[in-house]
């Protein structure tokens, strides 16, 4: 490869595709790649024992007891995992209008990550906080006779959960309920009983999104009245997603995160070039069962196109992707 077969000189001086010549080259001058690190595997756990259900929607992921997720979580450390964010399935007796069992100290997920930190205590254990996994009307907030999603004493019940979780053992705690100044709330109330070192991974720009329905599916969460648009953010609004940022950074965020993540690259984006903190980006359900609904009718390739999309999200700027793909990616990567 070193002379031009033509005979003539040729008049062009840059030939970017030198460089995409052969894998190795190629490998070379890749600028971004995808690496087990970057990933976060979110998984459901429901009560009872020695069973796993599969997600209608969600084809591959499985709400799991919490003897089998134990099983589970043994075997995404062993892949390379590093962490894993919970999210339970509560059963409707234990739901009332204000989410009082989400600081049950005996609760199910308080219980999980107990047992969690007890079997693989080296994988970094994500709760998420956040009511509607515990409201009979399946918004993240309190409400009022009207049907009103209420702010501050939404708050003060995601600081006795997110107590709750770091008191059961848990690494970080993720609130994903747009709540304004919930972090701060979190921040001063884990410092105040001595949980200096429990992280907080702020969902700081989370977007009303459609996104979400296999997820509600999964968790029998979906809103009986109503949508989360007086919470969640408008898909419009890019500007609005940099204030709620700086907002959560200035409370005390360690990381913050942009949900869901594909439509919402330019934020991802954005975000990474205005903060030095890491930023996670959410690949969710919807996101997830699209690939996996194409893939079932054999329309797309599933592996190619599932890394084309993870390896987006980190080229705009993702540090961090929570992906129900984490199994399959890590298995992959090897
Ligand atoms: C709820 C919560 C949702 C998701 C994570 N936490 C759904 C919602 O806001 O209604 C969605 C995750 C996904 O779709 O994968 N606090």
């Amino acid at each position: 490869m070193t002379s031009n077969p033509d005979s003539s000189v040729p008049n062009i001086t840059h030939r970017p595709r030198r460089l995409r010549r052969t894998p190795a080259l190629r490998r070379m001058v890749k600028e971004t790649n995808l690496s087990v690190n970057d990933l976060i595997y979110p998984l459901f756990v429901m009560e009872g024992e020695g069973k796993k259900v599969e997600i209608t929607s969600m084809p591959g992921c499985y709400r799991y007891t919490p003897d089998l997720l134990l099983e589970e979580i043994a075997a995404v450390a062993e892949l390379g995992i590093n962490a894993i964010a919970l999210f339970p399935v509560i059963s409707e007796s234990k739901k009332d209008d204000t989410g009082s069992e989400s600081y049950n100290p005996e609760g199910l997920v308080q219980q999980t990550v107990q047992a969690i930190k007890q079997a693989v205590p080296q994988i970094v254990v994500i709760t998420d906080v956040a009511l509607d996994p515990f409201t009979t009307h399946g918004h993240d907030g309190l409400i009022d006779e009207n049907g009103t999603i209420l702010n501050d004493p939404t708050v003060e019940v995601l600081v006795k959960m997110a107590l709750s979780q770091a008191e059961s053992g848990a690494d970080m705690v993720a609130p994903s309920d747009m709540m304004d100044g919930r972090i701060g709330a979190i921040r001063k109330a884990l410092d105040a009983e001595g949980y200096i070192n429990v992280g907080i991974l702020a969902y700081s720009a989370k977007y009303a999104s459609a996104y979400y329905g296999p997820f509600r599916d999964a968790l029998d969460s979906a809103p009986k009245f109503g949508d989360k648009k007086t919470y969640q953010m408008d898909a419009g609004n890019a500007r609005e997603a940099i204030k709620e940022t700086f907002l959560d950074i200035a409370e005390g965020a360690d990381i913050v995160m942009v949900k869901p993540a594909l439509a919402y690259l330019d934020i991802i984006h954005q975000i990474r070039s205005e903060t030095n903190l890491p930023v996670a980006a959410y690949n969710v359900s919807g996101e997830y069962a699209m690939i996996k609904a194409a893939a079932q009718q054999g329309w797309i390739d599933e592996k190619q196109v599932m890394l084309e999309t993870l390896l987006s999200i980190k080229r705009a700027g993702a540090d961090l992707i929570l992906t129900y793909f984490a199994k399959e990616v890590a298995m992959i990567l090897g």
